[in-house]
């Protein structure tokens, strides 16, 4: 187990946001997350990722202690790509990508070809090669996006923590994007809107008011019965005659 969260919680002013996760996250898998607006998911991808501390349980990452880590072992690690991700408007989407590199540099390693090669790969990953000199303010929500997921690629982590990804994305990229997420040899977690994005994952975990209620193979995990239960909508399942895949229908009331 690569990352592992053991009776996680988090609380503001006595207020249970998440509690009580446990979850062992393989290496190499994509983990799926899914869950109503305000079940707990950025909460708990923030305390996956070890830029909000725990206020009970703890996360392990490679068997170690994540809060104990030094941010910089822990950013060689782990990276993630925030809901609302921001970065300085001033800057180039190259400059932006190449912040990826930073957890690596050191004075005795400073930036070498090498960081040019990987920063390139990122960019032609997320398809944004042909936007390098571009300044950051002038890009849409979408090519944002997909600088910020090239960041996090250039970080290359053993860990990617991607909330909610293909918010902004037109359906190619959002297709492209979770494909490259899928191929990837590294371990993913995914928060999704997107509930028949979550049929493509190795596993998927609902949460349900802060709680992980479920986690498991897709097919177990996405059941009418449960989306009934935690969304409060009926759906139902229908198979793609092209491939045999499963996709949701929903039903208003
Ligand atoms: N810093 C905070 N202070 C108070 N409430 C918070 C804070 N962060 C999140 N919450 C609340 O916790 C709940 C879960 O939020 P969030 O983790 O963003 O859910 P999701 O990503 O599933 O929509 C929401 O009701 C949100 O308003
Ligand atoms: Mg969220």
């Amino acid at each position: 187990m690569i990352l592992e969260a053991r009776d996680l919680g988090w609380s503001v002013r006595g207020k249970a946001i998440v509690s009580h996760v446990d979850l062992a996250v393989r290496q190499g898998e994509t983990l799926g997350l899914v869950g109503p607006n305000g079940s707990g998911k950025s909460t708990l991808m923030r305390l996956l990722a070890g830029i909000v501390r725990s206020t009970s349980g703890e996360v392990r990452i490679n068997g170690q202690m994540l809060h104990a880590m030094p941010r910089r072992q822990a950013a060689q690690l782990i990276a993630f790509l925030e809901q609302q991700a921001e970065t300085t408007e001033a800057i180039s989407v190259r400059d932006a990508v190449e912040l990826g590199r930073t957890p690596w540099l050191t004075p005795l390693q400073p930036w070498s070809a090498e960081d040019d090669r990987i920063v390139g790969q990122a960019l032609d990953d997320t398809d944004m090669a042909g936007f390098e000199n571009r300044s950051w303010a002038t890009l849409s929500g979408g090519e944002r996006q997909r600088v910020h997921l090239a960041r996090a690629l250039a970080q290359q982590p053993q860990v990617l923590l991607l909330d909610e990804p293909t918010n902004h994305l037109d359906i190619q990229h959002q297709l492209s994007i979770l494909k490259l997420v899928a191929d990837l040899p590294i371990t993913s977690v995914v928060a999704l809107h997107d509930l028949n994005q979550a049929f493509g994952c190795d596993r998927v975990g609902m949460m349900s008011v802060g709680r992980l209620v479920a986690l498991g193979p897709p097919r177990e995990v996405l059941t009418v019965e449960r989306i009934a239960a935690v969304f409060g909508v009926r759906a139902s399942i229908v198979v793609d005659p092209e491939d045999g895949t499963s996709i949701f229908r929903f039903h208003s009331a």
